[in-house]
C-alpha cells in the first residue's frame, strides 16, 4: 500500500448554498473555490487552511450527535475576539456534548498532552466545527520543527492551466 500524505477535504451536509458560503467566508475565512460553471453547480467546495471542504445538498440535515470536524487556528485569542464580533458562540463541551476538560473556562479548555486549545463552534446548518490551536507546534516524524505552511495564504491544489476560464467560456454564466 501507499502512505496516506493528509486528509484532502471533508464532505459536510448542507440545505442553503448561499448561507452556507457566506458563514465560512465570514466566520473562518474559507475561499470558495471556483472550478467553472459546470462543476461549482456539482457542489460548493472551499479552501480552508491547507485542505478542503465540500458539500451536499440536502433538505434536512441530519444531526449526528458528536460527528465533527477540527480546524487549526493560527491566532487562538483573535479568533475567539472575531467570533464574539461575529456573533458566534463557542463552547468548550458543544453544548453539552462531551465532558469539558482542561480547566474552568465553560468557552475553552485545555488538553493535557499538547496543551492544546479547544472549543466547538456550529455551523448555520449545525455542523459541529472544534477549533483547535497547538502552541506547542507541528514536528516532523524526526521531532525537528516544521512550520505549517511557508506559504501565507497556504498552499492549494494544482489546477489544469486555463481550466476554469475554458469553462467559463464554454458555458457562460447568465445573470438574470
Ligand atoms: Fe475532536
Amino acid at each position: 500500500m501507499s502512505k496516506i500524505s493528509m486528509i484532502h477535504h471533508i464532505n459536510i451536509q448542507i440545505s442553503d448554498r448561499q448561507r452556507t458560503r457566506e458563514w465560512y467566508e465570514r466566520v473562518l475565512g474559507a475561499q470558495f473555490l471556483d472550478r467553472g460553471p459546470k462543476l461549482n453547480q456539482r457542489q460548493l467546495q472551499f479552501r480552508i487552511g491547507t485542505g478542503e471542504i465540500h458539500t451536499s445538498d440536502t433538505p434536512e440535515v441530519i444531526e449526528v450527535p458528536r460527528v465533527h470536524f477540527a480546524i487549526e487556528v493560527e491566532d487562538w485569542d483573535g479568533m475567539l475576539s472575531h467570533l464574539d464580533s461575529e456573533g458566534v458562540s463557542y463552547s468548550r463541551s458543544a453544548g453539552g456534548s462531551f465532558t469539558p476538560t482542561g480547566g474552568e473556562d465553560p468557552h475553552q479548555g485545555r488538553r493535557e498532552d499538547t496543551n492544546e486549545h479547544y472549543s466547538y463552534i456550529n455551523d448555520p446548518d449545525g455542523n459541529l466545527i472544534e477549533l483547535v490551536y497547538h502552541p506547542l507546534g507541528l514536528e516532523s516524524s524526526e521531532g525537528a520543527d516544521v512550520g505549517l505552511v511557508t506559504d501565507a495564504d497556504n498552499v492549494r491544489w494544482t489546477q489544469q492551466a486555463g481550466f476554469v476560464e475554458d469553462a467559463y467560456k464554454a458555458e457562460p454564466v447568465k445573470s438574470t
